[in-house]
C-alpha cells in the first residue's frame, strides 16, 4: 500500500526519496572548539541514514566563532571546515540520504569567549550577557558569512541548506518586535525588520541554486510578540525571493511558558501552507507513523520532522513502513534481518 509518508518529495533538482526527515539537533561534539566535524557527527548522522531517514539537516552550524551557540557548536565560519562536512556528506550519500545543513548565528543567545552581538543591546535573561548592538557594518559582514557559509556547503556537496530564523537565534533577533528595537533600515516596522533576513537569502541566492529553507518560529507565546498570521506575511515575503520551504517551529525568542503537546506546532505548517501557498514542514512531538501519515495525508504538511524521536530510535523509518503495512528497501547488508 503506498504511503505518503514515504512517497518522494522533489525540489528543484534533489529528490527526497520519502518525507522523513532528521530535523536539526546540535550535538555539542567539537570537543576541540574548533567547529570540525567529528567521528562522533559520522557515526551519529550516518546512523539515520542507515535507518532510511529520506534528508538528514545537520545541526545548527556556526557562520561565525561569535554566532556558536556553545564553544563545541558545528561550524562553518572557515574554509577548512569543508572537507569534514565533505567527507560526511559523503557518508550520507552512501547510505542513499540527502544531506542538509542548518546555517545559524547565536546572536544574543551565543555562549561564547568574547563579544556577543544582537539586533538591540537587550539580553535574553537576567542570566545572560547583554550583547552589542551590531552596527551597520557588523550586519553587512554578518550577511556575507551567511554567504560564505552556503558557498562552503555546496562546495562540501550538501543538497540542502536550511537558514535558522527561528529559536530567538540572530535572525528571529531582527524579525522579532520583541528583541528589535532598531530605527535604521533593519527595524521600526514588519518590513525593515524583515530586511537582514531578506538581505542573507539574497546574498545566499548569489551562490547557491539548490533547495533552500528557513526555519521559523511561528509564535512568540507573548502578546506583544507575533503569532502566525505575521508568519504567514513572511512566509509570502520568502516565497517571493526564492525560499522553497518554511520548517515550522515556535517559541524561543522571549522566555515564555509553551504547553506542548503531540504535533502542538503543526497548525503553523497547516497556516503557512494553505495562506502563504508555499511548502512546509512540519514539526514538534510527532512520535507515531500513523500521526505523521495524517498530517501528510490532510496536507497540512510536505515533510515531516523528526527530533527527539529519531535519538531513541535511529531505524524509525523501518517501524514506520512496518506500523504503516508497507515495504521500504533495506541496506543490501541487512536484508537477511529486515
Ligand atoms: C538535542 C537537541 C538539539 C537541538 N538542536 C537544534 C538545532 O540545532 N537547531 C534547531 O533548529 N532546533 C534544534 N532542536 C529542536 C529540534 O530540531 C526540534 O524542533 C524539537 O526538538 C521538537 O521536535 P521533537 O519533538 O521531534 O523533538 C534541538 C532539539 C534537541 C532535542
Amino acid at each position: 500500500m503506498s504511503r505518503k509518508l514515504f512517497e518522494p518529495f522533489a525540489i528543484k533538482d534533489v529528490t527526497l526519496k520519502n518525507r522523513i526527515v532528521m530535523s536539526p539537533m546540535c550535538m555539542y561534539s567539537c570537543e576541540a572548539e574548533d567547529g570540525q566535524v567529528t567521528n562522533w557527527h559520522k557515526t551519529h548522522y550516518t546512523s539515520r541514514a542507515v535507518g532510511q531517514v529520506g534528508l538528514i539537516v545537520l545541526e545548527a552550524t556556526a557562520v561565525h566563532t561569535q554566532g556558536r551557540i556553545s564553544m563545541q557548536d558545528l561550524g562553518i565560519w572557515d574554509d577548512s571546515h569543508v572537507d569534514g562536512l565533505r567527507t560526511l556528506t559523503e557518508m550520507i550519500h552512501e547510505q542513499d540520504a540527502k544531506v542538509g545543513i542548518q546555517l545559524a548565528h547565536a546572536g544574543r543567545k551565543a555562549i561564547v569567549e568574547g563579544p556577543i552581538y544582537s539586533s538591540s543591546p537587550l539580553p535574553f535573561n537576567d542570566d545572560m550577557e547583554v550583547p552589542n548592538e551590531m552596527t551597520i557594518e557588523q550586519i553587512e559582514e554578518t550577511v556575507e558569512d551567511f554567504r560564505l557559509a552556503a558557498r562552503r556547503s555546496k562546495e562540501a556537496g550538501i543538497d540542502v541548506i536550511e537558514l535558522h530564523g527561528a529559536h530567538g537565534y540572530l535572525i528571529n533577533q531582527f524579525l522579532s518586535p520583541l528583541i528589535n528595537q532598531r530605527t535604521d533600515r533593519y527595524g521600526g516596522s514588519k518590513e525593515k525588520r524583515f530586511n537582514f533576513l531578506k538581505e542573507i537569502i539574497e546574498a545566499v541566492n548569489t551562490v547557491w541554486d539548490g533547495p533552500l529553507f528557513v526555519r521559523i518560529s511561528a509564535n512568540d507565546y507573548n502578546n506583544e510578540g507575533y503569532s502566525v498570521q505575521d508568519y504567514v506575511e513572511y512566509a509570502q515575503w520568502m516565497k517571493e525571493l526564492g525560499v522553497d520551504l518554511i520548517d515550522c517551529s515556535s517559541g524561543g525568542v522571549v522566555p515564555a511558558k509553551i504547553k506542548p503537546y503531540p504535533g502542538y506546532q503543526v497548525q503553523y505548517a497547516e497556516a503557512l501552507k494553505k495562506e502563504a501557498g508555499i511548502a512546509t514542514g512540519a514539526v514538534g512531538m510527532i512520535t507515531s507513523p500513523l500521526h505523521a501519515e495524517a498530517i501528510l495525508q490532510n496536507d497540512r504538511a510536505d515533510l515531516i520532522f523528526l527530533a527527539r524521536e529519531l535519538l531513541r530510535d535511529p531505524y524509525w523509518p523501518r517501524r514506520a513502513a512496518i506500523e504503516l503495512k508497507t515495504e521500504i528497501e533495506s541496506p543490501r547488508q541487512y536484508e537477511r534481518g529486515w
